[in-house]
């Protein structure tokens, strides 16, 4: 190698040692006679120092050096005098007195810095990812990434699990999303889907008999992208036969608590994982992925101010609506501006306005308190354990809107007060989803998993009666408010599968034509089984302390789907285009 050691290696125990280094000048300091030179390489900086009366061509090299030139260096390892120790730098304790410098490439001047870890604006650290992947945020994030694939590996490795790699070039499936589709040269007309997930050929791969397959597998998806969502993402993947969700769960709770905690030397707020059914956390948070970092429950008042005398709560609760509030410990000092922002809030998330109830002295007061009885009162302090100084906030409507406006009300308080501790864990499952959820839009059922998601054994009776109360063999697992895995048992007897694609609205036929090669795999012994997808990008921001994916990838896309580095997407030749049978409307 260019070098006998690492810059950031070097400690007291070096000291008389000639060693040479080779990696990027950090930064340097002209001190006339003498030139001290920062060098850095992955493992880190060590000070290298150039005297004139040492070596002079080395010194006049030195000098003609630039931050970011790449050099090798060649010297002798020393302790650096008692009043000068750094202790911020693990290798502060020494610096290298060199006598040889070779520059084995120069730099022009980046366009930020890369010794710093000041804000840059994201268009340039994307064009200049390479740039910015040098910084030192970004290697450790990546090698964080990398330590996180390797603890999975290591971990499903010892379970038994197999890695297999399946194909990029694959079929349309139905996963939800919009499909990147590859158009065929050979088959004109015809086109493959990039995977959204491998779901179907890992089921495949049950059937096939591996009984424990996994892959950290890449996922694409044409979605609009935000924090936690890009286009192609990561997950790790997996697959069992003969289990049930305990079995899924157990195994995953013990790959990620130890990821958390080995890797991430994170603290878990609960061990073991608390489990909640869907409908508890719809009802308690108004969210499927609650942050349970902090309490602040919904209260329901449905049936106490179902008969009230303020006609916009008695009026949801006749609609068959719901009447909910929750608490904002401390906020009864809001002033009417930040309680109208509350209000914006709640509006944005669907609802139509937002009541709200100031606690003084054990007594409620605001806009609406001449309208409640003494005994709605009443029920109102105990129901929402009300504390002196608290502000209820409280939305009456369908109770999806109730949720959705109370959940970002919520998450609004928690943030406000402080509550999203960052350097605790809250992960928990959730389970029992419905199998099927109503699209408004299309006017018909779709699974609120996926298709190859089984109903409880108990529930397969509903799809003829009542499609929408079935419940699904379906756990999600969520940290901090954020989904960061799903997964189901699946449907293993075709005739079942044919029973929920009807349920989907589709004839047979259509079943047949998208999902034959599953429906026929299934008549050949196909074991039961279960799995997983974990969101890998997810899980390594939460670890690197990041808030959004794009700083735990490599090279990612913007908000807009491009790559700024690449210029992609970018146009094709005609002649490509020729060969792909492919012409392009204005
Ligand atoms: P699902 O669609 O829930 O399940 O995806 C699993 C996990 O992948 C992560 N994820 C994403 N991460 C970044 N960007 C995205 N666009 C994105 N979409 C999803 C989430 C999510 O929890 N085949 C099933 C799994 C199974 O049933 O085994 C699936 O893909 O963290
Ligand atoms: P209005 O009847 O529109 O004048 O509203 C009277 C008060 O009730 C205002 O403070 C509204 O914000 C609030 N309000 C209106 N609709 C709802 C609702 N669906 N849930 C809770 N509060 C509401």
């Amino acid at each position: 190698m260019l070098k006998t050691t690492h810059c950031g290696k070097l400690r007291r125990e070096d000291v008389g040692t000639r060693v040479v280094l080779a990696g990027w000048v950090h930064r340097w300091r002209d001190h006339g006679g003498l030139i001290f030179l920062d060098l850095r390489d992955r493992s880190g900086l060590v000070q290298v120092v150039f005297n004139a009366d040492v070596n002079e061509e080395a010194h006049r090299r030195a000098a003609e050096t630039r931050n970011e030139y790449v050099v090798q260096v060649e010297g002798v390892v020393g302790l650096r005098p008692e009043g000068l120790i750094n202790p911020n730098l693990e290798t502060g304790e020494v610096e290298v007195s060199a006598d040889r410098l070779v520059v084995l490439n120069p730099s022009k001047t980046t366009p930020f810095a890369i010794n710093e870890e000041g804000e840059v604006g994201d268009t340039l650290r994307l064009k200049y990812r390479y740039l910015d992947l040098r910084r030192q945020r970004m290697q450790r994030n990546i090698v964080l990434r990398h330590r996180v694939t390797t603890y999975m590996r290591n971990y499903l490795d010892r379970q038994d699990f197999v890695e297999i790699e399946t194909p990029i070039l694959l079929k349309s499936t139905p996963e939800g999303a919009r499909d990147f589709i590859v158009p065929s040269r050979l088959q004109p007309g015809k086109f493959y889907a990039l995977p959204q997930s491998p779901q179907q050929v890992k089921q495949l791969l049950m059937v096939a008999g591996f009984e424990r397959y996994f892959q950290i597998a890449r996922c694409f998806r044409d979605e609009d992208l935000r924090a936690d969502r890009q286009l192609e993402f990561t997950q790790l993947d997996l697959e069992m036969s003969f289990v049930d969700s305990q079995d899924v769960r157990k195994l995953i709770e013990g790959l990620v608590t130890g990821l958390f905690e080995e890797i991430g030397g994170k603290r878990l707020q609960q061990k073991p994982l608390p489990v909640l059914s869907y409908a508890d956390a719809m009802d308690r948070y108004g969210s499927d992925k609650p942050d349970l970092r902090f309490g602040l429950e919904f209260a329901n008042l449905t049936d106490l101010l179902a008969g009230s005398g303020f006609g916009v709560f008695s009026q949801a609760a006749a609609a068959g609506g719901q009447i909910k509030a929750v608490r904002a410990p401390g906020c009864a000092g809001y002033s009417r501006k930040q309680i109208d922002d509350l209000a914006e809030e709640a509006k944005r998330h669907g609802a139509k306005g937002l009541a709200t109830l100031k606690v003084e002295e054990g007594a409620l007061h605001g806009p609406i308190a001449k309208f409640l009885t003494e005994a709605e009162m009443e029920g109102i302090r105990q129901r929402c354990q009300v504390e002196n100084g608290d502000l209820i906030l409280i939305v009456a409507d369908a109770p999806a809107v109730v949720a959705e406006a109370l959940g970002s009300l919520r998450l609004v308080i928690g943030q406000r007060l402080g509550l999203m501790a960052p350097d605790v864990l809250a992960c928990a499952w959730v389970i029992d989803f419905p199998l099927l959820e109503w699209n408004t839009d299309e006017k018909r059922w779709q699974a609120m998993h996926h298709p190859f998601t089984s109903a409880r054994d108990q529930d397969w009776r509903l799809l003829d009666t009542d499609p929408g109360a079935a419940l699904a063999k379906a756990y999600d697992l969520v940290c901090n408010g954020m989904e960061i895995g799903g997964g189901s048992i699946r449907i293993h007897d075709q005739e079942l599968q044919g029973k929920m694609f009807a349920a989907l609205g589709m004839s047979p036929a259509e079943a047949q034509d998208q999902f034959g090669h599953l429906l026929e795999a299934f008549q050949y012994g196909a074991p039961p089984h279960g799995g997983i997808a974990l969101g890998l990008d997810r899980i390594t921001a939460i670890l690197a302390d990041e808030a959004s994916i794009r700083e735990v990838i490599a090279f990612p896309k913007t908000a807009s789907a491009t790559d700024l580095m690449l210029n992609s997407p970018s146009p094709v030749s005609a002649r490509q285009l020729t060969d792909l049978h492919i012409t392009t409307a204005e």
